[in-house]
C-alpha cells in the first residue's frame, strides 16, 4: 500500500525521529524538535551536503551568518515591503486563515494574485470558516518576519528580525569573503542554518514550519559570462523532467523528459549556470536516496516570480499524500541583492573580473532539509507483508549497525558487547540485548538500520558473525576480524 502522512508522522513520535515543541503544555504549531534519531539524520543530510557541494570543490566558501539581523538588511532585500501573505478572518470565531490556502483547499490553484482578486475568488466560490461556517473578512497582507527588539532600552524599540532566508547573511558578507579570501569570479559561497517565517497556517508535519533549516548557496558569476561555465561538460547529458512556464501557461501538466544541454539550447533554460545548478542539485538527491521518477524541475510562471528572481526553477518530490511540492527553489537573483546592498549601505559591493568592475549575478540553489528529510522518510518507507523498514542509503542512516547477541547468556552477550565496543569507534551503532531477536530486527528495520550483527554459538567456535541486510533480509557470515572493513565498505557503497 501506499504511504500515508500520519504513517511518516506516528513512526517520527513513536520512534524518535520528531516531538512536536512543548508538546506537555500543548505544543505550537509549526515547530518541531528533532529527536535522538531525527538528529542523527539531520547531521548526516547536512554533512553530505557540505561535502557534496563545499568540500570536494574548489570553488566553495562556508558561512554561518547570525541569525537575528539588522533591520536595514530587510529593508534593502525588499522583505519589509514584500514578504508577504494575505490573511482571512472569520467574523464568527476569529480563526485566521491563509486565503490561498482556503481556494486551493478547494481545487483552486492560484500563482500570485492581488487582494482584490483573493477577495472575489472567496466570495464567488462562498467560501467560509472551515471551522465554524462564519464569514470571513476581506483578505490583509501579513508580513511573514518574526521581530524582536534590541538591547534594554523598551522605550526606544529597536526592531531586529530573525532571518526569513540564510541567503542575505552572505549578500551582506560578500565584500568581507571577497577580500579575506581572495576570491574571484566564479565562487560561490554555501551556508546551512535556521530561518524563520511566521506562517500563517503551518501544515503537513515537517512540509511548511515556522522555524526550519535552509542549505543555500549564492553563486557568483560574470554576468557577461553566464554561459561560460568549466564544468558544464559533467552534467550535459543529465536527462531531467522539466515543466516549462510556456507549458503551463498554455495548460499544460505533464513534465517534458529533456538533456540539460538541449534545455540549454533551446532556451528552456537562461543559461549554462542555471542549468548546471539544476543538474548538479539533482544529482545530489539522487545520491541521498529520492528516486529521478520523482523528481521534477517545474519553472515559476512570471506571475509567480520572487521579488528577486529573473527566472526560478522549483525542484519538486512526488508527495503520495500531497502532489508534487517544492523541496528546493533554484533562481537567478541577477545582481538584484548586490545592488540593493549597495544603495542601502553605500558600500561598493563589486569585484574586479576581467579588469573590468563587476556587481555580479547570483544563481541561488536554496534547500529545505526538513521538507527533503520528509522526502527521504516518504521515499524510504516500505511496507511489506509483515513488516515496515525504512530503506535509507546506508550514508544517511541515523545508526548504520546495531549488533545483537543471539541471546543474552552463555558468553554470547559479552562477546557481542565487545565488538560493540570496537565497531562503535568507527561507525554509528547500538546495541541491543532486550526482547527476542524478531522483536529487534523489526525495531533496527523500522529506523533503517541497513546492517545487523548477530552474535550465535557458532561465533563462539569461529569468531564469525551473522551480517543481516536490511532490505533483502539475506544473512552472510562475516569473520569478526574483518567485520569494520566490510562494513565500511558496504557503507560507502
Ligand atoms: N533564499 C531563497 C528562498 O528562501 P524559498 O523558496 O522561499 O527561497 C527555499 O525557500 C526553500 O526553503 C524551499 O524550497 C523549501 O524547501 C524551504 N522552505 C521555505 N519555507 C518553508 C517552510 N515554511 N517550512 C519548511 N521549509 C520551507
Amino acid at each position: 500500500r501506499e504511504v500515508t502522512l500520519d504513517d511518516i508522522t506516528e513512526l517520527c513520535a513513536r520512534r524518535g525521529f520528531f516531538f512536536q515543541t512543548g508538546k506537555i503544555y500543548g505544543g505550537l504549531a509549526g515547530f518541531y524538535d528533532y529527536g535522538p534519531l531525527g538528529v542523527e539524520l539531520m547531521k548526516n543530510v547536512l554533512d553530505d551536503w557540505w561535502w557534496y557541494f563545499v568540500e570536494r570543490r574548489e570553488d566553495m566558501y562556508g558561512i554561518s551568518g547570525s541569525i537575528i539581523t539588522h533591520p536595514k538588511v530587510w529593508e534593502a532585500s525588499g522583505h519589509v515591503d514584500s514578504f508577504i501573505d494575505f490573511i482571512v478572518t472569520c467574523q464568527k470565531c476569529g480563526a485566521e486563515y491563509r486565503a490561498d490556502h482556503l481556494l486551493e483547499d478547494r481545487g483552486i490553484k492560484i500563482t500570485q494574485y492581488t487582494p482584490e482578486e483573493l477577495k472575489n475568488l472567496i466570495r464567488v466560490n462562498n467560501i467560509r470558516c472551515p471551522a465554524c461556517g462564519g464569514e470571513l473578512s476581506d483578505p490583509k497582507a501579513f508580513n511573514l518576519m518574526f521581530s524582536s527588539t534590541l538591547g534594554p532600552k523598551k522605550d526606544v524599540p529597536f526592531t531586529v528580525y530573525l532571518r526569513p532566508e540564510t541567503a542575505q547573511l552572505i549578500f551582506v558578507n560578500f565584500k568581507n569573503i571577497v577580500f579575506s579570501m581572495g576570491a574571484t569570479l566564479p565562487f560561490g559561497v554555501a551556508q546551512y542554518g535556521k530561518a524563520f517565517r511566521n506562517e500563517i497556517s503551518p501544515r503537513n508535519f515537517l512540509f511548511r514550519l515556522r522555524e526550519f533549516i535552509q542549505m543555500e548557496i549564492e553563486y557568483f558569476v560574470n554576468p557577461k559570462k553566464l554561459n561560460e561555465c568549466p564544468y558544464f561538460d559533467e552534467v550535459k547529458n543529465v536527462e531531467i523532467s522539466l515543466l516549462s512556464a510556456e507549458d503551463q501557461e498554455r495548460g499544460v501538466e505533464q513534465a517534458r523528459r529533456v538533456r540539460i544541454e538541449d534545455a540549454v539550447e533551446t532556451g528552456l533554460i537562461g543559461s549554462k549556470w542555471h542549468a548546471y545548478w539544476v543538474a548538479e542539485s539533482l544529482r545530489w538527491l539522487w545520491r541521498i536516496g529520492l528516486s529521478p521518477e520523482k523528481l521534477r524541475v517545474r519553472e515559476h510562471v512570471k506571475t509567480e516570480l520572487a521579488h528577486y528572481a529573473k527566472q526560478t526553477f522549483d525542484i519538486e518530490y512526488y508527495f503520495p499524500y500531497m502532489g508534487w511540492k517544492e523541496i528546493e527553489g533554484i533562481s537567478n537573483r541577477s545582481d538584484y541583492d548586490l545592488q540593493r546592498h549597495q544603495e542601502f549601505s553605500g558600500e561598493p559591493l563589486h569585484i574586479i573580473d576581467s579588469g573590468e568592475k563587476i556587481v555580479p549575478y547570483v544563481i541561488e540553489p536554496s534547500f529545505g532539509l526538513e521538507r527533503i528529510i520528509l522526502a527521504i522518510l516518504t521515499e524510504a518507507f516500505t511496507v511489506e507483508k509483515n513488516r515496515i523498514y525504512l530503506s535509507l542509503k546506508p550514508r544517511i542512516a541515523p545508526y548504520k549497525v546495531a549488533i545483537f547477541p543471539l541471546v543474552k547468556r552463555d558468553g554470547l552477550d559479552r562477546l557481542a558487547r565487545e565488538i560493540y565496543n570496537e565497531i562503535r569507534e568507527h561507525i554509528r551503532a547500538y546495541y541491543d540485548d532486550d526482547g527476542s531477536i524478531g522483536k529487534r530486527y523489526a525495531k533496527a528495520d523500522e529506523i533503517g538500520v541497513p546492517f545487523c550483527v548477530t552474535v550465535d554459538g557458532q561465533s563462539l567456535q569461529d569468531s564469525t558473525v551473522t551480517v543481516r541486510y536490511r532490505d533483502t533480509r539475506q544473512q552472510v557470515r562475516v569473520h569478526r576480524e574483518d567485520l569494520l572493513d566490510f562494513l565500511l565498505k558496504e557503507i560507502r557503497s
